[in-house]
């Protein structure tokens, strides 16, 4: 049977770190490619344990059809969560719990997307939302990121002539390049959205995953005008296998959203919720995540002192206050792709920079992971990066 697929389904593109993963398989490859939480930060056993006193308290409840905004308990416990640092969900803003925050993305997407209409997104950013954001036929308009946020006058420039449906950006650690957007910029960014009525979708994942410096306010810590929707998410503070993360804003989109829910997935895995209600009102959270910051700082260091002793003055990066990724810049000398290819060949996986981009561009950047890779496969691969530049006379 031929399938006739659709101008939209045509436009998207697969995954380059799903294919590279899929190499993953040979136990020898060592990948700095993934995208992956660490395995040892998540909370096994509570998890285990919060899992079988609902199986035997109220099996019913853990697996029957539940509501599509979320089991109530959890959205209340998720405001407090929240706000535990800055104020940021307020008693005007909706909450739902989505299936992970991808679904945010895509919700967000489908409910204000008509086919070419502009969404300005940071670029270089997180892959799986240009995906999500293409497979509605919008249009991405890229505002060039910098290490203390996106381009200020570049982002005008898109608000005032693409008039985007909304900007899509990930001020705390961002994926990709582990930047985090300063505070005057977080100010700034929020101020153009309501001089040009552009609501902001504030992607914020890697939030708790700060390794060094003060924590900033999130931009919908700012927002008295119901501009920012805010999506949290519980995959690299819990574990992402739950798919648990939650969106809050304005009430209105927030309630077209439990609509679009209602026909995507009915709701979010109400077993996974309630367990998830149970940690957040039952564990010691400061000390829960004090723990993943000390596994995440170590990680970050040992990979930073790694690159430092062996490839020091032919490669630059921005050290990164927190998240999963380190963007380093190769010699101009090298072709970034030869490079990607030949690291791969003696078995380390990187994704080549030029994935994250809205187009194909040539980047001189790679994205390394440092949460999955152990320490002795932190140091073998950066051995290979280390012979793999010699080899291209770097
Ligand atoms: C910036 C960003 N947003 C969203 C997601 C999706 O996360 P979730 O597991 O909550 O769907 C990721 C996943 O890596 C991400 O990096």
């Amino acid at each position: 049977m031929e399938f006739r697929y659709s101008e939209k389904v045509k436009q998207m593109k697969p995954s380059i770190i799903r294919e590279l993963l899929k190499q993953m398989n040979d136990p020898s490859l060592i990948s700095f490619a993934g995208g992956n939480p660490a395995a040892e930060s998540f909370p096994i056993d509570a998890i285990r344990q919060f899992s079988d006193e609902l199986l035997s308290q109220d099996p019913i409840g853990a697996l029957q059809y539940s509501v599509t905004e979320g089991y109530p308990p959890l959205r209340q416990a998720v405001r407090e969560y929240a706000n535990r640092e800055f104020p940021v969900v307020t008693a005007q803003d909706d909450l739902i719990i989505t299936s992970g925050s991808q679904q945010i993305i895509e919700f967000m997407t489908k409910l204000l997307c008509n086919e070419g209409d502009v969404v300005a997104v940071e670029e270089p950013a997180f892959l799986g939302a240009y995906n999500s954001i293409r497979s509605f036929g919008a249009k991405l308009a890229g505002v060039p990121l910098q290490p203390d946020g996106v381009d200020l006058a570049c982002l005008e420039q898109v608000f005032a002539q693409q008039k985007p449906k909304f900007f899509y950006c990930i001020p705390n650690f961002q994926n990709p390049t582990g930047y985090t957007t300063s505070l005057e910029k977080r100010k700034a960014i929020y101020e153009l959205a309501v001089k040009y009525q552009v609501p902001i979708l504030e992607d914020d994942p890697y939030g708790a995953l700060r390794i060094c410096g003060e924590a900033l306010p999130p931009i919908k810590h700012f927002d008295t005008q119901g501009a920012v929707v805010y999506a949290g998410s519980f995959s690299k503070v819990l574990c992402p296998g739950m798919r648990l993360a939650f969106c809050a804003g304005d009430a209105d989109l927030i309630g077209k959203m439990v609509v679009a829910k209602q026909g995507s997935d009915v709701h979010t895995n109400i077993w996974a919720q309630r367990v998830c209600e149970r940690i957040l009102t039952q564990i010691d959270l400061d000390r829960h995540f004090a723990y993943l910051q000390a596994i995440y700082r170590e990680k970050a260091e040992y990979m930073m002192q790694q690159l430092d002793e062996r490839l020091s003055g032919r490669i630059h990066y921005n050290k990164p206050q927190g998240g999963m990724f380190l963007w380093v810049t190769l010699p101009d000398s090298v072709d970034a792709a030869e490079f990607v290819q030949r690291c791969l060949q003696k078995k380390l996986a990187v994704v080549p920079g030029s994935a994250f981009y809205t187009t194909d561009v040539p980047c001189q950047s790679i994205r390394l992971n440092f949460s999955t890779p152990t320490k002795e496969q932190i140091a073998k691969g950066v051995e290979i990066m280390d012979s793999v530049l010699r080899e291209l006379g770097a």
